[in-house]
């Protein structure tokens, strides 16, 4: 029997898909993977996100603005994002975050962009799904600052240091590791997995990006989550049926879902 595995964060409605989605999903499905959730994160992405989520009855949405994309978001794009959080597939707020890597924003305008969606997935009592690239002190003082630890939520593809899961987790936020975590020199990825407790463990694959090994470099899809589920057993000691109902199980648990 196939273990029952969810991708906590994949972009299904990437043009990457355009020729093969519904064979992809199918993939996924035969792999094991019985929910995913997809995330929409501009005005683009959003709508895509929302139509896959009403398509299929194992998808769910996490609707936000990107910090790659801040400096255009509207205070229209926010009411919008707030007006969808009423929508039954709807879990979590997201992705949102700060990215000092790319700098097609201005830090003081991701800050405030950041800032609004924490208070907003306070408001709507939504999980945040978090992306952070290189602005791990910001991120853990912003959250602090902006109280996110009344919702929590996930740090996505997490990349950091054990000191930064830490605080992090005492905000209730879940760690999440991708394919990034399988490539055979990622030594601090697997050091902080091995030392993440079980119930704080969460696995996705950012797909179509970041595709884990032997994949590494190519398009990356859903299915492929299995791999970062053997890449947890083995560093946790576990079966692949322990992790993946582990990690199942969290993932309902901070998505809010049945
Ligand atoms: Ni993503």
């Amino acid at each position: 029997m196939q273990p029952l595995l969810i991708d906590t964060h994949t972009h299904l409605d990437s043009h990457k898909f355009d020729d093969d989605r519904a064979e992809m999903i199918e993939r996924a499905r035969a792999a094991g993977v019985h929910m995913l959730v997809n995330i929409g994160f501009n005005r683009e992405t959003i709508p895509s996100t929302i139509a896959l989520a009403e398509q299929y009855d194992f998808i769910y949405a996490a609707v936000g603005w990107h910090p790659v994309d801040s400096i255009d978001m509207k205070p229209e794009d926010l009411e919008w994002i707030a007006s969808l959080c009423d929508h039954p597939k709807v879990v979590a707020i997201g992705e949102t975050g700060l990215d000092y890597h790319w700098d097609t924003s201005p830090k003081e305008v991701q800050h405030r962009v950041f800032r609004e969606q924490i208070r907003l997935a306070r408001q709507k009592k939504k999980p945040i799904v978090i992306h952070n690239r290189d602005a791990h002190e910001d991120i853990v003082r912003l959250l602090q600052e902006e109280k996110a630890s009344e919702v929590g939520g996930i740090m996505h593809c997490f990349s950091g240091s054990w000191e930064t899961a830490k605080k992090c987790m005492e905000m209730n936020f879940y760690i999440s590791f991708g394919g990034p975590v399988t490539f055979k020199n990622a030594r601090v990825p697997k050091e902080v997995l091995a030392r993440v407790p079980l119930d704080r463990l969460l696995i996705e694959t950012d797909a179509p990006y970041l595709a884990p090994h032997p994949h590494r470099g190519k398009r990356n899809e859903s299915a492929f989550v299995r791999l970062v589920a053997e890449t947890a057993a083995e560093i946790t000691g576990k079966t692949l049926e322990e992790i993946s109902k582990i990690t199942t199980e969290n993932a309902k648990k901070c998505y809010g879902i049945e």
